[in-house]
């Protein structure tokens, strides 16, 4: 279901149009709380405020930062001072028409209205129209939403995952349909690849999880971070080397808002992390690493306690051990699924103390 009407309390609209440019400045600015900012705490507000107070913007506003990360991305106006300039300026003469005539917040052209998904947790994520709902919150008028509903955002996510696929097949190639199903609950909400994301999770100790820092390598689009999240884990940080998948993986947050963070990096690279990390999630991504060693000094370098390692189709415990030999035991949970087209169980999945 898709509601359209004129709201003018906002009380329940946070930031919801992440991606991989801007999700920096939020993580950087609001930390654990940026998947819950509110129209008063936009980027677009706090310009109005200024410019309202002073007639002018200075180059330290939060707007000005927030566009020099949101105009790294490759299309749209190019991130220097000129072209954040123009959008600043855009934005100046667009609140001066809504303050002469408010009705331009009211639009009836479908593709001007602002628009939002209801969250999980009853919020509405707005991923379309910041700058007319700013200004709506700063000038108390009322402006027209359309609002997604739960239900029918599970049958966006799922056109979206199809989409992927019958554009691109391949896997290698360019756009991918996502690696892993995402579950609401029980409930599979869109088919990746992977349909048993949940059944794994469920062989995981969730003493492992509970109150616990969590970090996954390859985390594809993070539907096992955020499973982690929602048993209780207290941060996930999530490694991937494909910025699509983590695009994807900050639309998925529009509805579920967990606290995920996601980190661009190739895991072939030396990477330094400057956190620790009680859990380690290594499934299914040891045979993209060439280095055993690299692997094993950052894996051990988060001063882990657990590590849970999944092995690719009929690998053997003595194909890993260059890792496992760094660990004091290590349990076999049984065989993974290897992906929907099949009913063969055939990844090894290890529970591995330090
Ligand atoms: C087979 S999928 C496994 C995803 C997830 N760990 C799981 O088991 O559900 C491998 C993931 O690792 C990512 N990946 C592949 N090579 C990588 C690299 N060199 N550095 C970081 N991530 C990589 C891929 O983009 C993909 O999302």
């Amino acid at each position: 279901m898709v509601e359209i009407f004129n709201i003018s309390d906002f009380s329940k609209v946070v930031f919801g149009q992440y991606h991989f440019y801007n999700y920096k400045f939020f993580r950087k600015n609001f930390g654990d709380n940026c998947y819950n900012i509110p129209v008063t705490e936009f980027p677009h507000y706090k310009f109005l405020e200024e410019y309202q107070q002073k007639g002018e913007v200075s180059s330290t506003n939060s707007y000005v930062e927030y566009l020099s990360y949101a105009f790294s991305k490759p299309t749209g106006l190019p991130n220097t001072p000129e072209g954040i300039g123009l959008k600043q300026k855009e934005f100046i003469e667009f609140f001066k028409k809504v303050k002469k005539n408010p009705d331009l917040l009211l639009t009836t052209r479908l593709h001007n209205h602002a628009a939002g998904y209801y969250r999980k947790d009853g919020k509405i994520s707005l991923v379309h129209g910041n700058h007319r709902i700013a200004i709506a919150c700063f000038l108390g008028l009322p402006v027209r939403l359309k609002v997604v509903s739960k239900d029918e955002f599970k049958n966006v996510l799922q056109r979206y995952f199809d989409n992927r696929l019958s554009k691109n097949p391949n896997f290698f190639s360019g756009l991918q349909q996502p690696y892993q199903s995402v579950f609401d609950g029980e409930e599979e909400i869109a088919e990746g690849r992977r349909p048993d994301i949940l059944e794994r999770f469920k062989k995981i100790n969730l003493k492992d999880i509970k109150n616990k820092r969590v970090i996954e390598l390859g985390c594809n689009i993070g539907s096992s971070l955020c499973l982690a999240l929602e048993q209780g884990a207290k941060y996930a940080l999530g490694l991937e080397i494909s910025r699509d998948m983590i695009d994807v993986g900050l639309k998925l947050n529009t509805y579920f808002a967990k606290n995920i963070d996601f980190e661009k990096v190739d895991l072939n690279d030396d990477i330094k992390l400057d956190q620790k990390f009680d859990t380690v999630f290594c499934l299914s991504v040891a045979g993209y690493v060439r280095d055993w060693k690299k692997l094993s000094n950052l894996i051990l370098n988060t001063d882990l306690k657990v590590m849970y390692f999944e092995g690719h189709i009929n690998k053997k415990v003595v194909d890993y051990v260059e890792l496992f030999k760094h660990f004091s035991k290590i349990e076999f949970l049984g065989f993974n699924k290897d992906q929907r087209k099949t009913d063969t169980y055939t990844r090894p999945f290890f529970r591995c103390i330090k």
